[in-house]
């Protein structure tokens, strides 16, 4: 194709308009993400942070596509590549929360903004790549003033690209820095004390209303609750939904999801989703001295091994 000098512009500059609406479009859908899915605050801080940094890059080369800045072509090619390969990566960092790959994906791509998030990233390259001979041409060609048109190699596509790994790196490194939530109640200590090995609890000191945490399997966060007539009631506290780890409310002798308010009763059904599977119990075996072991699983949840 032989190409003139306006027809090179004016053929990135309509491709620009693409990337540059598509950035805008993509800031948006992070931002509705950041504002509406509690699991990235509650389970993945780091991602939270990173999606921030994504936002932000975007909504910069967004404009300065939109003002026709031939300087920022390259630099959103590697910014859009960039942010589709984080955003499909993050699917693979399931295991990290408890979760299979194939569920955290469903999860994943029922969400609308996120496909949106996706599919924006990808026009950006799609609009990228087709614009490869205009920019070819413009890298070639040089102004009155000597000065060439637009840089255009591997070399600076990939300073770009590194760039931007290391801001969104940053700060997913630093939102892996464990601070304890506030809220989040802690399950490796019991009320109780003077157990014996393997014991979760004594039944003696066992009162209605407050419970008793504990890990079973390890690292698995469990409560064990008394109910009024005695018996007692050991489930998960991951919730069924996308495993983040719920709130025993003593007031309302429920169990409560921070991440998209899922509710459920004292004996692990659900009573609010948007979870739809109650939480999996503990089996338990209290001996003859009153002590309460958990001896097996009932049930299983997304997040339990
Ligand atoms: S993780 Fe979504 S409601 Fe619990």
């Amino acid at each position: 194709m032989s190409l003139s000098r306006p027809d090179a512009r004016s053929g990135l500059k309509r491709l620009q308009l693409i990337m540059g609406v598509s950035f805008l479009l993509s800031t948006f859908a992070g931002a509705y993400l950041l504002a509406t899915d509690g699991s990235l605050w509650n389970l993945a801080i780091s991602h939270a942070l990173g999606l921030i940094i994504i936002v932000m890059i975007d909504a910069v080369l967004g404009v300065l596509n939109l003002l026709g800045r031939r300087n920022v072509y390259l630099p959103s090619l590697a910014a859009g590549t960039l942010g589709f390969l984080l955003q499909v990566g993050d699917i693979v960092t399931a295991p990290q929360y408890n979760m299979t790959i194939p569920y955290f994906a469903s999860y994943l791509f029922g969400l609308w903004a996120y496909d949106l998030l996706l599919a924006l990233q990808l026009a950006v390259i799609v609009a990228g790549v087709f614009g490869t001979n205009y920019a070819r041409y413009l890298a070639r060609v040089r102004t009155g003033r000597g000065r060439k048109q637009l840089s255009y190699t591997k070399r600076d596509f990939l300073k770009s690209f590194v760039a931007f790994a290391v801001l969104i790196g940053g700060a997913v490194v630093a939102g892996s820095v464990k601070i304890p939530p506030p809220q989040q109640q802690t399950t490796t200590q019991t009320s109780q004390s003077n157990l014996p090995s393997g014991a979760i609890a004594d039944t003696s000191q066992l009162q209605v209303g407050s419970p008793v945490y504990f890990e079973y399997p390890s690292g698995y966060p469990n409560i064990l609750l008394k109910n009024s007539d005695g018996t007692l009631t050991a489930l998960s506290m991951l919730c069924t939904h996308v495993c983040c780890q719920c709130i025993y409310e003593s007031s309302s002798n429920v169990i409560f999801c921070p991440c998209h308010g899922s509710v459920f009763d004292a004996t692990g059904r659900v009573v609010r989703g948007p979870a739809q599977t109650p939480l999996p119990s503990i089996e338990l075996t209290v001996d003859s001295s009153g002590f309460v072991y958990a001896k097996g699983l009932n049930g299983r949840g997304p997040c339990l091994p």
